[in-house]
């Protein structure tokens, strides 16, 4: 099962390139730009990744970001993670990033963007790994700031496929940036909000990214299995949850092995993914197998997961088929 798993070609889409920040590269960071850790090796940061929840994990996640600065940094971050999706056979990738937790200590939006792209750049060409990034906007930070960095990433517009919502949920339900997506949607943005696990309203927030939001996917998403009524209009829409075993694990104890299968058993479109991997200490095929194993998924399962994440990817038909094509011959092999 695990060589089945490593070998087959998979899509990632919910994981945010500051979530795979990792400590070696905290520290190298700290160091080129002069910015004083509170810890004095890798381990000890390891040792200091005490999360049980949302927010005990964004204090984390929000501080160690601070070694990003230049165009170089964002670079690396983000070619040092295809490098561990490619090994992963990640073949497609919809990355998330947040600039508004880089804007926010001076880096301008322009030096982020760019070291992202370049990196995307030379990871199809060197990697093989096709990708489209997703700029996500600070749910706990106000609606106008979203809509100030809406407006910033216009002149790279063509750089961006879709916009996302994440940090802090409670109390920052999708309606308060009802405004920003519906301009992201004019613009020509896909849409994507997160709907994390066990949170206050959450029945309520997805909800709203139906009806209010239109989105064209939900990340997490899990709690929909709780109403009938948004199970049946998820299925009915066709809609794509983004699903994350290990970083469910740190907030229900549970890899949602019996959620994900109740999912595949309603014909909703659940696929597997990593979040945050650096920090949770598990990147896709370690998602994967420990899902796998939990919940006795056969290998018929994983490439339904597998598949499902083609089937909602941002892309043309043409490369969907393509991607599907190649995960069916060797699911047949
Ligand atoms: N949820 C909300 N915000 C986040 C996450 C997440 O899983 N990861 C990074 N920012
Ligand atoms: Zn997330």
């Amino acid at each position: 099962m695990k060589a089945f798993i490593e070998g087959m070609p998979k899509a990632e889409l919910h994981v945010h390139l500051e979530g795979t920040l990792e400590p070696e590269h905290i520290f190298a960071l700290a160091q080129r730009n002069n910015i004083e850790l509170e810890y004095n090796t890798p381990e000890e940061v390891v040792a200091a990744y005490d999360f049980h929840d949302l927010p005990s994990f964004l204090k984390i996640y929000y501080a160690a970001m601070n070694v990003l600065c230049e165009e170089e940094d964002f670079y690396e971050l983000t070619y040092q993670y295809f490098e561990k999706a490619a090994a992963d056979k990640v073949v497609y990738c919809e990355p998330f990033f947040d600039p508004q937790g880089h804007t926010s200590r001076g880096v301008a939006f322009e030096t982020i963007i760019k070291g992202i792209r370049r990196a995307q750049e030379d990871a199809a060409k060197n990697l093989d790994i096709e990708s489209n990034l997703i700029m996500c906007f600070l749910r706990d930070m106000s609606a106008e700031s979203a809509m100030e960095h809406l407006e910033m990433c216009l002149p790279y517009k063509d750089w961006i496929i879709g916009v996302g919502l994440d940090s802090d949920e409670k109390d920052n339900p999708p309606s308060k940036f009802e405004a920003v997506f519906a301009r992201a949607r004019e613009e020509g943005f896909k849409l994507t909000m997160h709907c994390d696990v066990n949170q206050k309203d959450i029945h309520g927030h997805i909800r709203e990214c139906l009806d209010l939001i239109k989105v064209d996917r939900i990340d997490h998403g899990v709690n929909s299995l709780e109403d009938e009524e948004l199970i049946q209009d998820i299925v009915d829409q066709g809609l794509g949850l983004t699903v994350c075993p290990v970083s469910n694990r740190f907030v229900v104890q549970s890899l949602t092995s019996n959620e994900i299968r109740e999912m595949l058993n309603r014909g909703m479109k659940a696929t597997v993914n990593s979040d945050d991997p650096a920090y949770f200490r598990a990147y896709m095929n370690d998602n994967f197998i420990a899902l796998a194993e939990e919940g006795n998924f056969s290998q018929e399962d994983l490439v339904q997961l597998s598949r499902n994440a083609f089937d909602i990817a941002w892309l043309s038909d043409d490369k969907r088929q393509k991607y599907i094509t190649k995960l069916e011959q060797y699911a047949a092999s």
